[in-house]
């Protein structure tokens, strides 16, 4: 039988599939639910900065009345925002215990000032490694691009000063210069870059006429594109590991992801409909893999990179050159 053993981020994981930030990785039930349907590492659902702060100005407006000094407000803060951090640090060290597959925290923060300290606390947790959510949407029309790519780029250099486990980033695809921004990345030296982040989905609900989530937060099965495109991109181009997500709902698209050069996939949408799904795909990578003579993954992991293959202009092609008739534009 084939071997499906990867390395990602210097881990060694018994196969590529890991399960990603999501419900399934916020309790400990769901993570050693992922851990029996088979997959080879998981990532935890995030700790919010955004959240928690939100949060800790709620409950510091529904204590007023007893924090009449501005001191006082601080140290509730920062008793408010210990009691969060200290929730999810019981959950990682649950995890280490309960789980013999590595585990990855997560982090989503839009600022780095006060999360870089919490590190270590992470690493003491005993995580394996750390991602690191940051996308922030830049919607104020007075900021420079260049600003913030520069802000991501120090945000990934700072972790990693800091970081003694691997760092990978988790990114969306919405770059002037997406090439320009994993290579940055990868000079910065992180780890492993996660290609790419699905955000939550504002949507309309027009008879109420407010503003609401998307009906369905869940991907689709052919999502997979832009990630296939830039991991065929950008793999053999930088050192550190390019993990897929987004739209791998089969095993099918693993085999695809694994040819383009990813050293890993994540998957979050299509366990969450049936974690039986991690199963299917180890089966279908491994038939796959037994048919076309492959031993290990490393006997085929990238042969679909542009800079492996003669045809790799196809990977940068954005206009479609027939109509679906075939006949020419
Ligand atoms: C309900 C839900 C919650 C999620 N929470 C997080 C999160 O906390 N942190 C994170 O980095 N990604 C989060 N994600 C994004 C997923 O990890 C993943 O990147 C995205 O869903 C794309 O993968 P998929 O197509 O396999 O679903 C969440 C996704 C869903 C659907």
């Amino acid at each position: 039988m084939a071997d499906l053993s990867v390395k990602y981020l210097g881990l060694d994981l018994a196969n590529p599939v890991i399960i990603g930030s999501s419900p399934l990785t916020s309790n400990i039930d769901n993570l050693v639910k992922c851990q029996k349907a088979g997959c080879g590492a998981v990532v935890l659902k995030s700790i919010f900065e955004e959240q928690i702060e939100e949060r800790i100005e709620g409950e510091v407006a529904a204590n007023e009345q007893y924090l009449a000094h501005s001191d006082s407000v601080e140290a509730y803060e920062a008793i408010s925002r210990n009691y969060y951090i200290n929730n999810y640090l019981e959950l990682l060290r649950k995890a280490k215990k309960e789980l013999s597959i590595p585990v990855i925290a997560s982090v989503n923060c839009i600022d780095l000032a006060s999360w870089v300290d919490y590190v270590a606390a992470f690493e003491d947790a005993g995580c394996d490694a750390l991602e690191l959510n940051y996308y922030p949407i830049a919607s104020d029309s007075s900021t420079e691009g260049s600003d913030v790519d520069a802000r991501l780029i120090s945000f990934a250099k700072t972790v990693k000063s800091r970081a003694e486990v691997p760092v990978s980033i988790k990114i969306g695809y919405k770059y002037s210069s997406l090439a320009n921004i994993i290579s940055r990345l990868d000079r910065a030296g992180v780890d492993g870059i996660v290609l790419f982040n699905r955000f939550f989905r504002p949507d309309i609900d027009i008879e109420a006429i407010a503003i609401q989530g998307a009906a369905n937060p869940l991907s689709s099965p052919d999502e997979y594109a832009e990630s296939l495109r830039w991991t065929a991109l950008m793999s053999a181009e930088v050192g550190c590991d390019i993990c897929a997500s987004t739209g791998i709902h089969d095993g099918e698209s693993v085999i695809k992801l694994l040819l383009a050069g990813a050293a890993s996939c994540q998957v979050c949408s299509a366990a969450i409909k049936d974690i039986g799904v991690v199963g299917s795909m180890l089966e279908t990578l491994s038939s796959w893999m037994d048919r076309h003579g492959f031993a290990s993954v490393a006997d085929f992991r990238g042969r679909l990179a542009q800079e492996k293959v003669t045809d790799g202009g196809l990977w940068e092609r954005t206009q479609y050159m027939k109509r679906l008739t075939g006949e020419e534009m």
